[in-house]
């Protein structure tokens, strides 16, 4: 039917909103402590952005994930598969690199990727994405781990384990592509079609390949951190003793690699084993070459990503409750006898908000029982009643409709008990 959804998108519906407005308020929250600001690039780019951001060995290229268009100007267009490039680019083309101190950006907004859904897995999904542009040390890795532990831990997760590895840089991963090459070489005709052309492309990322045929070969290869050169060991070495001593528990995972070109160094995921086959639901790592490669300065940087849809599922998984179980139901719906006080409604209603207090009525009903139906349906804390004889002595009643027990007094009296 091409009026439903399509495939791979979803819709939050309003008894979902105060579940995801929660998450979304308690990320900003966390990242501006952190020292972030918020970002925000477009949802469009030149199409080239990404596909040198992500690289040609890339899942993005590679499988042809990006929803790419010509536009009217005869420009290739797409939407954006991931924040990583487009926070390069904006820190590019706002002069960041200037201001004397590295950049911390966050963003949060919605990426699309032509993958095959399932669950976890979609065409548009949101990201909660951080970048740290400028700072080569490892505890600048340390910090961003810290600011995804602190997070969990704020929206009451704690079974999650975090994997980290390094891929080591330009000088050393030569070393230990060829031991991979020589290792592959004599398997490729067992092997999958993606990572028969990924040998040529980046052998690397052959390890990240989820075909059964591929996993078992893959178990035996050699892994890199044996190869590292000695600037990137001590790196590993520091990103490890800061994490204990900020009493961070990780796992290394020597064959760690992340679908995306452009890292180095400290790769990271976080997963949860309440997300099934999609267990990765934030990732990212160390990539000192992205903005030199854009035409910037060599500039050293690091961050994340976390995909919204997923942290809820875990935060479900974990917490026990349901997403509807966070809806907030209004604090006082107003319950007005007689259209002749819809006007006093509507100021009773402004002052009631004024005070902070959700309020709210229908304004097509005017008799008793219908306003209590509608307060029952919307499960409404509070039902205030607005007559006649209340508007003329100043006096009104306000029921508690959880447990039936009223209040009596003037409107800023209520109020005022209320908050
Ligand atoms: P990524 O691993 O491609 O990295 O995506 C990060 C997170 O986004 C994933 O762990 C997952 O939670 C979520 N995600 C990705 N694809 C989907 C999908 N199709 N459906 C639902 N969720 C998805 C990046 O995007 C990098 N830009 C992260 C980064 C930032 N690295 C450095 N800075």
């Amino acid at each position: 039917m091409e009026l439903s959804r399509l495939k791979g998108t979803y819709d939050i519906a309003p008894k979902e909103a105060d579940f995801f407005n929660w998450i979304e308020t308690t990320v900003q929250g966390v990242f501006t402590r952190f020292g972030y600001k918020k970002v925000v690039f477009p949802v469009i780019e030149y199409a080239t952005l990404f596909a040198r951001g992500a690289g040609e060995s890339s899942d993005i290229v590679v499988k042809k994930e990006m929803y790419q268009f010509e536009d009217q100007g005869h420009r290739m267009i797409a939407l954006r598969p991931e924040g990583t490039a487009s926070a390069v680019r904006l820190y590019l083309e706002n002069g960041l690199s200037m201001q004397g101190y590295s950049a911390r950006l966050f963003y949060t907004g919605p990426m699309f990727r032509a993958e095959k859904p399932q669950a976890g897995r979609y065409r548009q999904f949101v990201q909660f994405g951080a970048e740290m542009i400028g700072d080569p040390n490892p505890y600048a890795d340390v910090e961003l781990l810290m600011l995804n532990n602190t997070l969990f831990s704020e929206l009451g997760l704690k079974n999650y384990t975090l994997y980290i590895n390094s891929i080591g840089c330009k000088e050393c991963r030569p070393k230990y592509t060829e031991a991979l090459k020589a290792y592959f070489q004599p398997k490729l005709s067992d092997m999958c079609p993606d990572c028969r052309a990924r040998f040529d492309t980046n052998v690397l990322r052959i390890l990240d390949c989820k075909e059964n045929q591929c996993r078992a070969i893959i178990e035996g290869a050699p892994t890199g951190l044996e190869s590292l050169c000695e600037p990137c060991s001590d790196h590993f070495h520091q990103v490890q003793e800061g994490l204990k001593s900020a009493g961070i528990s990780y796992s290394i995972d020597p064959r760690l690699v992340r679908g995306l070109d452009y890292y180095n160094r400290t790769v990271f995921e976080f997963k949860s084993g309440a997300l099934g086959s999609q267990s990765t639901f934030s990732a990212g790592g160390r990539y000192d070459y992205l903005v030199k490669e854009f035409g910037g300065m060599e500039t050293p940087a690091a961050g994340f990503a976390m995909g919204m849809e997923r942290l809820a599922m875990v935060i479900e998984a974990e917490n026990g409750k349901k997403r509807e179980e966070y809806n907030r139901a209004p604090e006082v719906y107003i319950a007005f006898i007689g259209g002749e006080h819809r006007a006093f409604a509507l100021s009773a209603l402004e002052k009631i908000r004024k005070a902070g207090l959700t309020a709210v009525t229908e304004f097509r009903y005017d008799s008793l029982k219908k306003h209590l139906k509608s307060a029952d349906a919307m499960k409404a804390k509070h039902c205030l009643f607005i007559g006649g004889d209340e508007i003329a002595k100043g006096v009104f009643t306000l029921r508690n409709l959880a447990d039936g027990s009223q209040k009596e007094g003037p409107l800023e009296e209520l109020i005022e008990g209320l908050k």
